[in-house]
Parts: C-alpha cells; structure tokens; sequence
C-alpha cells in the first residue's frame, strides 16, 4: 500500500489554480465570451431567443449557406463516413485529400500542399518542423499565436522585429551571420489589425539574406490577390514565398488548415512534422466542404466583391463617426477603444442592441490598443451595416467614449 501523506485531504494544487483563476472568475461573471448561439443562417443568429447579427466571424464570402457547398458537405459523409479515424502516415491518405491539395497547390500556384485539421495545426507545423535549434527565426511581433507556438516547439533562435517594420527586420538580419540559416516569419494579413504584411520588402530582404520565408494566410485567402489566391498573389511574388499557411475556417467556409509550397518542403513536413504523423487527418465532410468553396469562389467572384463592397461601406461609417480602426485595409477590421472598462461597456451595449462582437484586450493585442474586432461579411447588408453603425453611436456615447475626431 502507498504511504498516506500528511497533506492528502489538502486541494491538489493545480485543481487550486483552475479554481481560483482570476481570469476566469472574471470571464464567468461577465460573459463576453462563449455565448451560446442557438441558431446560425450565414450572419443572422439567436442567442438566448434573441435575433442578433454576426459581426465578428470571419466568413468572409459567406459560403457556409451556398448550396454546392452544403451539399458537397452531406454527399462526403455518404460516400465516406464521418472520419478516416486515424493519421495518413497510419491508416493512409484518402482520394479527397489529395484531389483537395492538388487543386489548393494549383490554384495557389505551388508544387505541392497538405491539407490538416486545423489553420492552427497547419501554422505551428510551418515553424515547429522546418526550425532546428540553431537556426534563427525573424518574427514580426504581431503574429497569430499558432505561430508563436511553432516558434516555441522549434527550439531554434529567436528574433523578434517591431509590427511591420522593415528597418527593424533589416536590422536583425544584418547582425545575423551569413552562414546560419534563417527562416522569416509574417502573416500575410494581421488577424487583429487587419494590416497586409509588406510583401515587397520583405520578400527583397529574404532573398538577400538567404531567408527561407513562410507566410500565414488565413486572412488574405479567398480576400486578396486574383480570385482571392491571397497575399503573395496580390503582390505578384507567389514565387518568393516558400511555404504558405492557411485555413479552411474562413473564406473556405470549413474547418481545416494547409500548408503549400515545393514538393520537396511538404514531403520534408510529411516525413517530420509530429503534428502531421501523430494526428488524424481532416474529415471527408471539411475537405469537401473547402473543396465545394474554393471552386464557388473561382467561378462566382459576386462573393468576394460585396465583401469588399462592404468593407469599404464599413470603413466609411466608422470614419464618419470618428472611430480608429488602425488603418486596417482589409475586411478584419479593429475598432479601437483603447480603454478596457469603456470597451466592455460598448461591447455589452452593442450585444443589448443586437449585434455579437468579440472584445480582444491585452495582452492578446498592445496596451492601450484594446478593440472590438469587426470582420465583415459578403453576406452583410448596407442596412445591416448601417443598422451596426447607429449602434455604435448609440454605444460610444453611452460608454463615454471620445472617438479621435470627435476629442480633437
Ligand atoms: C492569422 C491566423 N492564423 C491561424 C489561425 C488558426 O486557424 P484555424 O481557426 O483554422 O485553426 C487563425 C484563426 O483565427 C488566424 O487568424
């Protein structure tokens, strides 16, 4: 029999800490986060029995509700079942998954692609395998957090350089030696900021230093660049990148993510990544779903131009109320309020209003840079966005709130 301890009718430590988690105990009492959403057609919700309208997703051309889509979806699960149950390495690729890599890589213009579970999965595999431990990776400080996780696996050398600026880069690049291998880190659209990395010089410093580059697209997928092939596409130098990251859960209205670049790099991935070999592979239901959405979003452009459409509708009623969106250009779109209390109260006077949007408060974002994080939709309405606009009038004066123009 085992000893009894003298402190074994105490708490055990780390079910202490779940309990008194501060973060938590706020969360719980406020609720911001993980409302229940009882139904769902495209942007139009219920949550608690109360119609509201989704203005924070990131279904950016709304093809969650296109019929192909849907059916595509259901005709998966009959041929195939719900799950190949296992990893490909084990239990085998499946045909969908690679007629679903063979379009991506074509239409992304890349030798090759795997497809996997998440976007999250797909980015930390990116850094976590390519990375060894002396190598060195330059990393933009406003990466998604998948990536900083593949920062952390890898192990390898890190050099932080401030948000976008190519001086900063430049100047870490310089200090380096020559000789050892780098790799650049950058999302091809900040998820927060909505900013578009600066591919040009980034791509003409990479190329100098002999940096390999990955890119992380989730954002810019389906939004930028010839029929939404994204950020390296929109700058004509889907050449100079050498692995694109991306995800399904946005414009290809699906959960899943993918890797693209040279044959050699993703079959380097296939035989070292653990998050690939010990991990299931996506389902028959995601891969067609995305496949369904990527050939909608080529053959119907209608989608991504009302996304854009909105967007800039968007842009111009935040303008007109005075509202600082950080200069975003693209349809992930931050209202920055900077204060965290006055946040919270214009968050909760725009869920009374009928309009689900999500706080980001730091340190996920910089300090005094605390937002709602908007993401506008093709399936949005200018009556919608004009409906959320004079909500927001209503919020901001309710909270206090001075926006820019209004306090200069
Ligand atoms: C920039 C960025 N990278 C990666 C991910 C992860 O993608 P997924 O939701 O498909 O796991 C996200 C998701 O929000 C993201 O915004």
């Amino acid at each position: 029999m085992f000893k009894v301890s003298l402190f074994a009718d105490r708490a055990k430590p780390v079910a202490e800490r779940c309990r008194a988690d501060v973060s938590t105990r706020l969360r719980l009492k406020y609720a911001p986060y993980y409302n229940v959403v009882e139904k769902a057609d495209g942007v139009r919700i219920v949550v608690n029995g109360r119609p509201m309208l989704m203005m924070s997703s990131n279904e950016y051309l709304g093809l969650t509700v296109h019929p192909e889509v849907r059916r595509a979806a259901k005709e998966a699960i009959d041929r195939w079942g719900t799950s190949p149950c296992g990893s490909r390495l084990a239990n085998g690729s499946r045909a969908y998954h690679v007629e679903l890599e063979d379009e991506l890589a074509a239409f992304l213009g890349k030798e090759a692609c795997h497809v996997s579970v998440a976007g999250y999965m797909a980015c930390v595999t990116s850094i976590s395998c390519l990375a060894q431990r002396k190598d060195v990776l330059l990393v933009d400080k406003s990466i998604h957090a998948s990536l900083w996780d593949g920062v952390r696996l890898s192990g390898a050398e890190v050099e932080r350089f401030t948000h976008e600026d190519m001086r900063s880069l430049e100047a870490s690049l310089a200090r380096l030696d020559p000789g050892v291998p780098k790799i650049i880190v950058v999302d091809g659209v900040y998820s927060m900021e909505g900013h578009i990395a600066s591919l040009p010089e980034i791509t003409a410093l990479a190329e100098a230093h002999q940096a390999f580059l990955v890119v992380d697209d989730c954002h810019g997928f389906g939004v930028l660049g010839r029929e939404g092939r994204g950020v390296a596409d929109h700058f004509d130098l889907t050449d100079k990148v050498d692995l694109i990251a991306g995800s399904f859960s946005k414009s290809l209205a699906s959960t899943g993510g993918f890797v693209a670049g040279d044959r050699s790099t993703i079959e380097y991935l296939r035989s070292n990544s653990q998050q690939i070999i010990f991990s299931a592979a996506i389902t028959p239901s995601a891969c067609a779903a995305a496949l369904a959405s990527l050939r909608v979003m080529q053959r119907e452009p209608e989608h991504r131009e009302r996304l854009w459409e909105n967007t800039r509708y968007l842009q111009g009623i935040l303008r007109a109320l005075g509202l600082d969106f950080w200069e975003s250009p693209t349809p992930a779109v931050p209202i920055v309020i900077g204060d965290k209390e006055k946040l919270y109260l214009i968050w909760k006077s725009l869920q009374e209003q009928g309009f689900f949007t999500v706080m980001s408060i730091s340190p996920g974002v910089p300090v005094g840079k605390d937002l709602i994080r908007a993401g506008v939709s093709a399936l949005h309405t200018r009556e919608m966005l004009d409906r959320f606009g004079d909500a927001l009038k209503v919020a901001i004066k309710k909270a206090g709130f001075k926006p820019r123009a209004l306090a200069a």
